[in-house]
This record gives structure tokens, sequence and C-alpha cells, in this order.
């Protein structure tokens, strides 16, 4: 249950699980004492001592005080000179900001955050902190909410100009979290195209350091949240905090070491490319940002987060629904496609039981390679002579759902759209657009853009029968201007188009709520909690060679639940890798996922065809637990040649182990893995050996493994209690 007191200016959030507590120090400061594991109370001039402040909280005048303070929401230069969370430029071009408590409420439940993606619940509690700088007319609520399941709190702030002069927002993170030492690594995810969220882990050192993307999305090079784990914690001890934005745009996660070796987390939108004019009356929300604490090491933190996923984040029919097993024709065909080619691949699919056949790029204008037809969302006659609906009814009439690939941010120059509306791309009058991949970014700040994303998509959906879209999203911003905005707005474009952007999808989520969305860019670019409120999955990587995926689907699980992740089994030669891998552990790997195929199955062998049968039949039998159950990460690909990991149904009666060996080397012993999260006083069988076990063997001494003969070997086992 989740509990707010407040008493002698202590306002003390709590749940079964946290506590967060905040102090406001004379003269209305707000301070921030405490986040970490429940406590029944604290001593706050003890923690101010710790920051070399005065005891009796008495803060003002003390020189400087407010450098050391540990702020909620501080801004640089009225005192505290160190990095701030807000910056608001004034009538008279001065920046600072003085926000002093005017007052709190406790609500139940949790707020929404209007046009912007948040998490949800009504076991929950909010704390709403009311800030006002009364020089200047701006007042700041800053929002905190436990939910009672949740080791964490999600935060965010909400910036009114209650002046009569203009304000302009140059910085307003969502998330300040002071701790009161350093000794922590710090854990990010960076990497590239077919290489995402490659995990570094590096001690904290005095200054500043983290990761942020100016790319107007959230990208392939990093990831919009960072975690701290103390130097001893591993995956099941130890203590770790995580950090993570609900957004999908440009961002900035940041800590900052002070001499003191106290460190300062920030979360929230990048504010190189950000201003925001407020107007007199207006409101700013920020993003939210989600924080959770674990003293059970990474898994516990894990733990965590797909808990905020799944419960608080996403949302409509599919988001506790088996997924449909799909293939998907990309890789089988790239652009070179007919309707009978197609029908072929649909047929074989569904032959083996697959559910839903996915139609990618190429469909539409006159698209025969990248270089043409983005926003020309009609028909290719030439490939489709009769027609979408033609061929979705005859998919459909095999008994596959049938799904479409859109990009629909984006413009081709050589399209009709671009011919009719240059300007409705993104753009600076007087320069050269530059082109990525042949394309250009539509400006979806502007609402006559919103309208003609959302119709071209909407309009597919009504007539011909669409049962799932992906959402593909394939370069990044260049050249940001829009032909809309004024020059002292110009700043806001990379916010307004992602606010344009959630628009969009809100609509289409409403209305087609039996539409499956799969949000894509270039693979895992746009893997965020933020995309994750409108699409229930998103496509980890282009990249789907076996062994890499154990890396890229370690790390994403950081976060993200198995239910999250589209995952296929492709053609070999990999088409990433040109690696081999046997079909056995390409598809182990990929059903810990969103499982699908990337391939035309008509390539495959009898032998393997039937394999794929089995597979097929299985993942049917375990999705549940697959995509629902708790997933633990046991052997960690990034320190060696092998990767494990199991998801436990949540009654603890069925578990999924997965084992790969990447390379395999002679006489090699078996390895005792350490399983978690089965119950300890219960047998298991393993299916496919018959061996049994008690949990608790299998907890403690380990379960011993040799994945068997050749590289890329692996085992997939189901355990079954008795
Ligand atoms: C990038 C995606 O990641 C791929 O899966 C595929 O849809 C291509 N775009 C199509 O252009």
């Amino acid at each position: 249950m989740t509990e707010i007191f407040v008493k002698d200016n202590l306002l003390h959030l709590r749940n079964d699980h946290i506590s967060y507590i905040i102090y406001i120090l004379e003269g209305g400061i707000p301070a921030h004492l405490y986040f970490g594991k429940r406590i029944e109370s604290i001593n706050p001039a003890a923690v101010l001592r710790h920051y070399e402040l005065p005891a009796d909280g008495r803060w003002w005048p003390h020189n400087c005080a407010l450098d050391h303070t540990p702020h909620e929401y501080p801004a640089h230069g009225l005192g505290d000179l160190r990095e701030g969370a807000l910056s608001v430029r004034q009538k008279d071009g001065t920046r600072s900001v003085d926000l002093r408590v005017t007052g709190w409420e406790v609500v139940d439940g949790k707020l929404g955050i209007p046009g912007l993606p948040a998490t949800f619940g009504d076991n929950a509690k909010t704390l709403l902190l009311h800030l006002k700088d009364e020089l200047i007319g701006l007042t700041a609520t800053l929002s905190y909410t436990l939910f009672d399941d949740v080791a964490g709190v999600m935060r965010h702030t909400e910036l009114h100009n209650a002046s009569d002069a203009d304000l302009y927002i140059e910085r307003a993170y969502s998330l300040c979290l002071e701790l009161p030492d350093s000794r922590y690594d710090l854990i990010t995810l960076s990497g590239k195209w077919a290489r995402e969220r490659e995990m570094s882990r590096r001690p904290l050192v005095m200054g500043e350091q983290g990761v942020s993307s100016l790319r107007g999305a959230t990208s392939l090079f990093t990831s919009n949240m960072l975690f701290l784990a103390r130097p001893e914690t591993t995956e099941d001890r130890g203590e770790a905090i995580g950090a993570a934005l609900v957004y999908s745009g440009n961002f900035t996660a940041s800590v900052h070491v002070d001499a003191n070796r106290c460190s300062r987390v920030f979360l929230g939108l990048n504010g190189v490319d950000f201003s925001w004019k407020l107007a007199p009356g207006e409101t700013f929300h920020t993003p939210e940002a989600v924080t959770v604490y674990s003293d059970a090491g990474l898994d516990g933190m894990s733990a965590q987060f797909h808990r905020i996923c799944a419960d608080h984040l996403v949302r409509g029919k599919y988001a506790k629904a088996p997924r449909p097993i799909l293939l998907n024709n990309w890789e089988a065909t790239y652009f070179g496609f007919n309707e009978e080619k197609l029908l072929k691949i649909a047929r074989t699919a569904a032959d083996v039981g697959v559910e839903l056949f996915v139609l990618d790029d190429g469909w539409f204008g006159h698209r025969d390679d990248d270089t043409t037809s983005l926003g020309d969302w009609y028909v290719d006659t030439k490939k489709l002579p009769n027609g979408l609906k033609h061929l979705t009814d005859q998919v459909h009439a095999m008994g596959l759902k049938f799904g479409l690939w859109f990009e629909p941010e984006m413009v081709s120059p050589k399209s009709d759209l671009y011919e009719k509306h240059p300007d409705w791309a993104i753009h600076i009058d007087g320069r050269m657009p530059i082109q990525q991949r042949q394309q250009l970014t539509l400006d979806m700040s502007r609402e006559d853009v919103q309208d003609y994303v959302y119709e071209c998509v909407a309009s597919h959906l009504r007539e011909d029968g669409i049962d799932y879209v992906k959402w593909d999203m394939n370069r990044h911003f260049s050249n940001i201007g829009s032909a809309l905005l004024p020059a002292d707005q110009q700043k806001e474009l990379p916010h307004r188009y992602m606010l344009g952007l959630y628009r969009v999808l809100e609509k289409l989520v409403n209305e087609f709520p039996d539409v499956l969305f799969e949000s894509c860019s270039s693979g895992g670019g746009r893997f965020d909690m933020g995309m994750l409120h409108y699409m229930p999955q998103t496509w980890t990587s282009d990249n789907t060679d076996a062994l890499c995926r154990c890396r890229i689907q370690y790390s994403t699980s950081l976060v993200f639940p198995p239910f999250a992740m589209g995952s296929h089994v492709s053609a070999v030669p990999n088409h990433q890798t040109g690696r081999i891998t046997p079909i056995q552990t390409r598809g182990n790997v990929a059903m810990s996922g969103c499982f699908g195929y990337e391939l035309d199955l008509n390539t495959l062998s009898a032998e393997d065809l039937e394999k794929v049968r089995a597979q097929v039949k299985r993942i049917k039998e375990l999705r549940t637990t697959l995509l629902y159950g708790d997933f633990h990460r046991l052997v960690n690909p990034y320190e060696g040649q092998d990767t494990a990991w199991i998801t436990v149904s949540k009654d603890k009666r069925e578990a999924v182990f997965m084992f790969v060996r990447a390379m395999n080397q002679p006489a090699t012993p078996p390895v005792l893995v350490k399983l978690r999260g089965l119950d300890e006083n219960k047998i298991y069988t393993i299916r496919e050996t018959g061996e049994r076990y008690s949990g608790s063997e299998m907890m403690h001494l380990g379960l011993s493994v040799h994945p068997g003969w050749g590289d890329a070997a692996s085992v997939s086992w189901t355990l079954e209690a008795e």
C-alpha cells in the first residue's frame, strides 16, 4: 500500500518496497533526503549534515549553502551554481529561477500528462508539490506517483506562466535525483544499426557523464535510460537504480559527481535543440521519468521495469493477449515481389501454423527500391494489380491475419507528395536538404501533416482488412526547421514533432483497437517507453543473427520484457552477418519475444520445415509463459561465449530455460547454471530430457548444461512443475 505522510516539513512517500523523502527547508526550498529501500523514519538533520548544511535546516543566508544542497528541482544560478534541471529565459533576458514551495496535495491514483505517453493505474498515490517564483510569475508542480506494486517513483513537472509576459523554457528536465555518494557504476546502452543497446559499465568519476540524443529520436545510438549499480552489484545481488524516460525524442541522461562525491542524476528533454515559448496563461508538461530501485541486483531492477511496462504502460487488446506468430516478407523478397510470390509464401506459412502474414516495404507508389514514393501511400498496381483488399482477402481465406508496413513520418523527394508539398518536409529555406536513405522527414509539428499521415494509415485500416501495422522510421533530423514556426519558436520543433506523432498514434490506437501495432526504426532505433504506450511491441533489431540477438535481447531486457521485443527467425547465411546457425538455435533465441519468421519458408529443406512446424506448435503452447512470465537473465553474453535466460510463469508451474554457446571448444565440460524465479519447494520435470529436479536444487546447486556439438549450439527446455 502506498502512503504519503506529511509532518514537520517532511514529505515521506512510501509503499511496501521503497521510500522517497522530501524536506522543505526554511524559505521553501524542497530538498531531497532519500530514495531507496523503504525506511520507517529519517533524521533530516543528519542527512543535511552529510551535505555540510546547518543541521537546523536554516540554510539561508549561509554562504552558497544552496550549492551543496540536495534539491528536488534545482535551477542554476541563484546560489546553486551547478547544472540545474530548469532554465527559463525572462523578458529581461536573464534565466535564473527561484522556486519556493507554496503547498502540496495528495491525490489518489495517477494523473495523465496531456499529449504525452505516461504510466497509469489506480493502485497509486500522487504527491503534487506546488512551487512558485514570485518575481517572474512562474509556477511549477512537481508530480510524484508511487504505485503499490512497484519499487519506484514516476515523476514529471508542470510549468505554468502566471505572469503577463512571455517566458521561454530553455531546459526542463523530468528527473533530478540527488544521491549522497557516488560509489556506483554507470550502465548505459549504446550502439548502432544492427548492434543496438550494447551494454557498457564503468565507475562514476568526478564531473559529468552520460548519454544523449539530438537526432529527433531515442535512436540506434543511445537509449533514453541509465542505470546505477554498486560496484559489487551483480544480476542477483546488490543495489541498483534505474531511470528511463517515457518519451521517444531528443533526451539527456546524465550524472554529475561533485567535489563532495555526491551524485546528481538528470533525465529529460535535451536542452540543446529545445526551447518553449510559454505565453501568459500557458502550461507546459515535461515527459515522465520512471525511476526504480532494487536491492536484488540488476535482475531485481529489471523486474520493476517489466512490471511497469506490463501493468502501467502498455494498453489495449494486445497488452496481455497472445501475440500472433508472424511471417514478414522483407528478407524473403525485399522489394522484388508480386501477388503470386506473396501468396506462395503466405500459403506455406499458414500450413506450418503461422498466424499473421506481414507485407513489408515496397507495396505502394513506385517503390522498387528505397529511392522513391514515401508519402504516396496508394497501392502499386504493377506489383499488386488486383489491389490490396484482394490480397488481404486471399490471405485471410488461408486463416492468416494480414499486416502492412508503413513509414508514415517520411517523404521521398521523388514522390507525388513532395512535389505537391515540399514545405511539409523539415527543412531550412535556402539550404540543401540533407537526405538519409534518400528520404526527408515530414514536419510532424504541423497539424495538416499530422492529419495527412493519420488519414493515409487510417484509410487502409478502414478499407483493406489490415490486422497489424509495422510503423517504421528510418532517418533522423537534419536541416531542423519548420515552415510554420516563427523564429523565436523554431527550437520547439523537435518536441512539437513528438507531440504531433503522439497525437496521431493516440487517434489511431483509439479508432482501431483491434489492430496490433509494432514500432520499428531501422530495427530497434526507437525502443523506448514512449512508443510502448501506443504499440505493445517493437522490432528489436534488423540483426536477426541468433548469436548477435543473444546480446541485443539480453541488454534490451534490462528495461523491456519479452512481450515488447519483436523477435524473428531468418534465413541462413544470415543477411546481416553471413553466419550459419542451426534453425533450432534461431528459434530458441527468438522464442523469448514476439515470435516470427523473416524468410521464405519455401526455401527450407523438408527437414527444417518440419522443425519450423514443431517450433510453431511449441511456441503456441508456451507463449503465455514466454511473453508474460517473469524473465531472468542468467548468463551474460557480454562476458563470454554463453548466454542463458529463463522465463517463469506467474504461478511458477511452468518455465522455459534457454542456453546458447556461441563458439564450441573441444572437451568442454558441462556448466552449472543457477536458475532463478522457480518455486524452491516444487519438483520440476524437464519435458525434453525427462529429468526431475527440485526448484531449490536448480536455483542453488544449478542445472548442468552442455549444449552439444557445433557452434551456436543451444538447448531450450520446458520445466513443468508436478
Ligand atoms: C527498416 C526495418 O527495420 C526493416 O525491418 C524493414 O522494414 C525495412 N526498414 C524496410 O525498408
